[in-house]
């Protein structure tokens, strides 16, 4: 829980967005300490730059003795060594220049992650054991399908409204298109993880992700194909480890090859998502790597065929897809011109235009086949909410 204490409403408005889905904001210290009377995973406060930093230091000292696990940050418009040496002596995490988004989100990981092994080493949502994330493979074997369409469809649809963390991974490392589709700056993205080596984890890639929308972050592809080389499945598998301590769904958008990285992908996933669309070359390679995923005893927990654009007239049916690949169709998603257009928008159709037909069935497929089933972490959640289980069964 991220709890963000500032008086100036220019300075809460700018910040909370950024700061990623479910910060809280306040100007009253009171509302900070009947939220930290309950029991959190990483309590995390900053004190953002309109806030008096002799309130801030002093809330820290208490904290320090009281509450050893909330971490406490403080957010400066303009950084001194005096104030620094005060705050950290008080007990402040770190002291952040405010403009820097990057640096406060960098902090925030770091504080979270430090909070998380006061509290016991494994990761908890509200005293609960969480589940590693749901990881959603999204492949064809041919380029041009759909894939990159479907993914970022899927995880925003997955993520609905911020209920529910979703991570978006583009491990189409060489020809990423992800970015360009949400419209997403590539400040930063999966090739700064390189230079970690070894020491990848929650903390590096957390500070790796580029927010979306409430509840969707996503790790891009490098910008150039050069970067793609250096980026190898024991590096992907230590990434996509990472990232399923703290999503509820990784949703991972692949290039139309068995790539290193996208094998280290099928090894962790629980949902196959293939795409096919109604053209024998696509439905031959389809077959041919649905059989090489058999071979290597990838078979995930669940393989969803998807046929895109299965309207279009083209002498084959639905049935003749089924045939040739000797498996049902989960989904069928309709051909329509509004998908080009979204994306040359760079708005997802779901949100562009939630009614259409193309969204109502990729929303279908999330909510109904990819999240039908309850996973520990959203039961945790549900249990101490006192709600009814969600989704379609
Ligand atoms: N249902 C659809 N109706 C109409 N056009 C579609 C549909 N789905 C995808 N397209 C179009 O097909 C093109 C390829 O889509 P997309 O980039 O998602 O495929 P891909 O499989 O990720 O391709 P690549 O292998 O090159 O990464 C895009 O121009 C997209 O607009
Ligand atoms: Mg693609």
């Amino acid at each position: 829980m991220t709890i963000l204490f500032e008086p100036d409403r220019r300075w809460s408005g700018h910040l909370a967005p950024q700061l990623g889905p479910g910060v809280l904001t306040t100007s009253r210290l009171e509302d900070v300490e009947r939220l930290l009377a309950d029991q959190h995973a990483e309590p995390l406060v900053l004190f953002g730059p309109g806030t008096d930093a002799g309130l801030a230091l002093e809330f820290a000292a208490r904290q320090r003795v009281a509450r050893p696990a909330v971490g406490v940050l403080l957010l400066r418009e303009r950084l001194d060594v005096e104030t620094m040496g005060h705050a950290l002596r008080a007990g402040v995490r770190d002291v952040v220049d405010a403009r820097d988004i990057v640096a406060v989100r960098t902090a925030c990981a770091r504080a979270m992650e430090v909070s998380r092994h006061l509290l016991g080493a494994a990761p908890t949502v509200g005293g609960q054991p969480t589940a590693p994330a749901r990881v959603v493979t999204v492949f064809s074997a041919k380029g041009g399908v759909g894939k990159s369409t479907l993914a970022t469809n899927l995880a925003v649809s997955l993520a609905e409204g911020g209920k529910r963390k979703v991570c978006l991974v583009d491990l189409d490392l060489a020809f990423g298109d992800v970015g360009i589709m949400l419209q997403l700056a590539p400040e930063r993205g999966i090739a700064d993880a390189v230079a970690a080596g070894d020491r990848v984890d929650a903390t590096l890639v957390r500070a790796l992700l580029t927010t979306y929308a409430p509840g969707v972050e996503v790790l891009l592809a490098p910008v150039g194909p050069s970067d793609a080389e250096r980026i190898g499945r024991d590096l992907v598998a230590k990434v996509l480890a990472a990232v399923r301590t703290f999503a509820d769904y990784v949703v991972v958008d692949t290039p139309a090859a068995f790539t290193d990285p996208v094998l280290a992908a099928f090894d962790v996933s629980d949902v196959h998502v293939l795409v096919a669309t109604p053209d024998v070359p696509v439905l031959k390679n389809l077959r041919v790597a649905m059989d090489t995923l058999d071979l290597l005893g990838l078979r995930g927990e669940n393989r969803l065929v998807v046929l895109n654009r299965g309207d279009a007239r083209v002498g084959l049916t639905a049935a003749d897809v089924e045939r040739v690949l000797k498996t049902p169709i989960t989904a069928q998603v309709p051909s329509s011109r509004d998908v080009p257009v979204s994306i040359n928008r760079g708005v997802p159709i779901v949100v562009d235009k939630p009614n259409h037909p193309v969204s109502a069935a990729i929303r279908d497929l999330a909510l109904g086949r990819i999240a039908r089933q309850t996973t520990p972490r959203a039961r945790g959640l549900r249990d101490r909410l006192g709600r009814p289980g969600g989704g379609k069964s």
